[in-house]
């Protein structure tokens, strides 16, 4: 019997490439997501990307314990990937309430359902924003945490509820991945990343820059103590962190209890080397104007990736051309995102 994966939030940008990655290695994979930042096209591309179909979909708020046990009851579940969560920093600061909500909220509600239906195994989404402004790079699972915004504040707190559960539940198996900057889309150019509004990301900036849709990219100081001023982040291709997760899935019985693993390539890439590797892959100018530092941005945030490697044997696998080459060819097929 293939096992069931339930994925929340198996629309979004991550999400969505997870559940082609598991439909490819044969799992049952069932999606509920609310689609409050995702389009329920992404849905149908899942199918067609990955040349079957999932197993079911559900438009359902995952803090509505009612909904989600129907869902419990209607499927086997053997793991659970939770996905489903705001994650805009900024937003998070004028929302503080609704981010706790959903991200704390959503997880407490799956994890009571979960205990009620005897689902034992989760893979959680965390965040490299728990460490916060980092003093030392690169970041190791034991580097102090010390989150800066609500958002992160929210994650953390989460992995400590999950830390709690695995304490008291003891056959509780949890793994927490500290992803850092996902980026790219999957090669056949149908899913990838379609923020609502203005990007708040480099990545999804600078590709609406190059298709034409946005004058500049702003980027945000130049003055950071790093090698040309910029800020320089830890960015990882979509797909490295989709089969992260199907391993993860596959490591879920190495041991009981709660165990947090970084998500990255241990590579750091500065924004104006970013901007240069779009260029040449897109070989479109990719015009930009130095501003002034965003606020609560830090200097440099980049993965010890080691620990993942010697648990799993795995490592990502693509590099910055592969992620902008892959992110340029689904914002020129898809110059509007989803929306038809
Ligand atoms: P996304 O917004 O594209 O995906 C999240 C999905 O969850 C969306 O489809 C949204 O509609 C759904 N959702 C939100 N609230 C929900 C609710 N109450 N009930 C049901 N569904 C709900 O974001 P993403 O980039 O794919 O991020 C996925 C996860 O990874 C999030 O938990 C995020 O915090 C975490 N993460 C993301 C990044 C990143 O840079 N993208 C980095 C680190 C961690
Ligand atoms: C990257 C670099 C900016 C936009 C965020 C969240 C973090 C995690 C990953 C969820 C920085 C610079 C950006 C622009 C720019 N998400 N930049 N012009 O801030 O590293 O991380 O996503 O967990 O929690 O905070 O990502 O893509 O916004 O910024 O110059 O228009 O690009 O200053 O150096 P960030 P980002």
């Amino acid at each position: 019997m293939p096992e069931t994966v339930l994925v929340t939030g198996g629309a979004g940008f991550i999400g969505s490439h997870t559940c082609v990655e598991l439909l490819a290695h044969g799992y049952e994979v069932v999606v509920v997501d609310n689609h409050v930042n995702s389009s329920p096209r992404a849905l149908e591309r899942i199918a067609k990307t990955a040349g079957r179909p999932l197993t079911a979909a559900y438009d359902t708020d995952v803090r509505d314990r009612g909904a989600l046990a129907e869902v419990f009851a209607a499927h086997r579940v053997d793991a659970v990937i939770h996905f489903a969560a705001h994650k805009a920093v900024g937003d998070s600061v004028a929302r503080p309430v609704e981010y706790y909500d959903t991200n704390v909220g959503g997880t407490c509600a799956l994890l009571s359902v979960m205990h009620e239906h005897d689902v034992r195994r989760l893979v959680f989404s965390s965040s490299c924003s728990v460490y916060g402004d980092a003093q030392n790079v690169p970041l190791t699972e034991h580097s102090p945490v010390a989150p800066t915004n609500p958002y992160a504040r929210t994650k953390l707190m989460c992995e400590r509820i999950l830390a709690d559960v695995c304490a008291h539940l003891t056959d509780m198996k949890v793994l927490a991945l500290r992803y850092f900057n996902p980026v790219g889309a999957h090669p056949d150019g149908l899913l990838g990343e379609d923020p609502h509004g203005v990007p708040d990301n480099v990545m999804p900036y600078v590709a609406q820059v190059a298709v034409g849709r946005r004058e500049r990219l702003s980027v945000f100081g130049d003055d950071y103590p790093t090698p040309d001023g910029t800020g320089v982040r830890d960015y990882i291709h979509v797909m490295d962190v989709a089969e992260g997760h199907r391993v993860a899935v596959e490591h879920l019985d190495d041991d009981t209890g709660m165990r947090v693993f970084n998500l990255g390539t241990g590579t750091g890439t500065s924004v104006l080397e970013l901007v240069a590797a779009f260029a040449e892959a897109s070989g479109r100018d990719i015009p930009y104007r130095v501003v002034d530092r965003r606020p609560g941005d830090v200097a440099e945030l980049v993965a010890d990736a080691s620990a993942v490697a010697a648990a799993w044997n795995w490592t990502t696998a693509r590099d910055l051309a592969a992620m902008c080459r892959d992110a340029w060819r689904f914002q020129e097929l898809n110059p509007r995102g989803y929306a038809r």
